[in-house]
């Protein structure tokens, strides 16, 4: 199989947030700090909020890469509020709304498509306790886990898991406000199930790899918890590649 893509996307996603390296910390996505590196250097200039849209950088065969502002007005996001604590609006978070992944490889019957997008929609955890949670990401939890009045220096008062739950919460609040389509890790975890079964009643096997099936949070309240999975990869399936970027 050939290995050098003719299109190449070098976003993640289509739609994401720029990270600037302050010198005394990120500003934004530290997930994207490279990316956004990269873009400054090619004379994109981003306001310089947490949630700043990077635009696309696009590269074709060998030649430089091509850097496309996204019309902003194709970008749904949501402001997060909590239904119980009217402070949390002012922690000024807010997230896009359909997650599309853009740096994968599609392969079919041997052949490689490297520039395939696709995208699904959200479940809440992978923003209310990844995104926004997690401590290399926009690392939220303390300062949720102080504005609820935890005992944040100890781990033994569970501050974590009820700052992960309530920013959870806040998430699937949100996007239920704003008509945005998202799925709560149960009732996904539900549907799995329901997939499982049906699969095999239709004499089909089931593959998957349970590190990626299970919730983040609450996951031994899941079927998948208790569930072994034939990790066999089939194709056709999205691949990835290495994540070097252009220089
Ligand atoms: N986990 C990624 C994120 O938080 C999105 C990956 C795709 N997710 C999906 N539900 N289709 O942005």
């Amino acid at each position: 199989m050939q290995d050098s893509p003719r299109v190449r996307i070098w976003n993640t996603q289509l739609i994401r947030y720029a990270g600037y390296d302050t010198g005394t910390g990120i500003v934004g996505d530290p997930d994207t700090a490279a990316l956004t590196r990269y873009c400054q250097s090619r004379g994109w200039v981003g306001e310089g909020t947490p949630f700043d849209l990077l635009p696309l950088v696009i590269q074709v065969g060998d030649r430089e890469p091509e850097l496309f502002e996204l019309p902003e007005e194709t970008v749904v996001e949501v402001p997060l509020s909590h239904p119980e604590h009217e402070w949390f609006a002012d922690l000024e978070l807010q997230w896009y709304a359909v997650p599309i992944v853009s740096d994968m490889i599609l392969e079919i019957g041997g052949l490689r498509y490297p520039a395939a997008p696709f995208n699904g929609w959200y479940m809440g955890t992978e923003i209310g306790s990844r995104d926004l949670g997690d401590r290399d990401r926009y690392d939220k939890l303390p300062e949720i886990g102080e504005r609820l009045g935890f005992e944040t220096t100890t781990d033994r008062s569970l501050w974590k898991d009820r700052a992960l739950t309530a920013l959870n919460r806040a998430v699937l609040h949100s996007f239920d406000r704003h008509g945005v389509r998202i799925v709560d890790h149960h009732t996904a975890a539900d549907q799995f199930e329901r997939f499982e079964h049906e699969e095999r009643a239709a004499g089909r096997s089931v593959t998957g790899d349970r590190s990626w099936l299970l919730p983040p949070n609450a996951s031994s309240t899941t079927h998948v918890f208790h569930t072994e999975y034939d990790e066999t990869v089939r194709t056709p399936n999205f691949f990835y590649r290495d994540a070097s970027l252009p220089n």
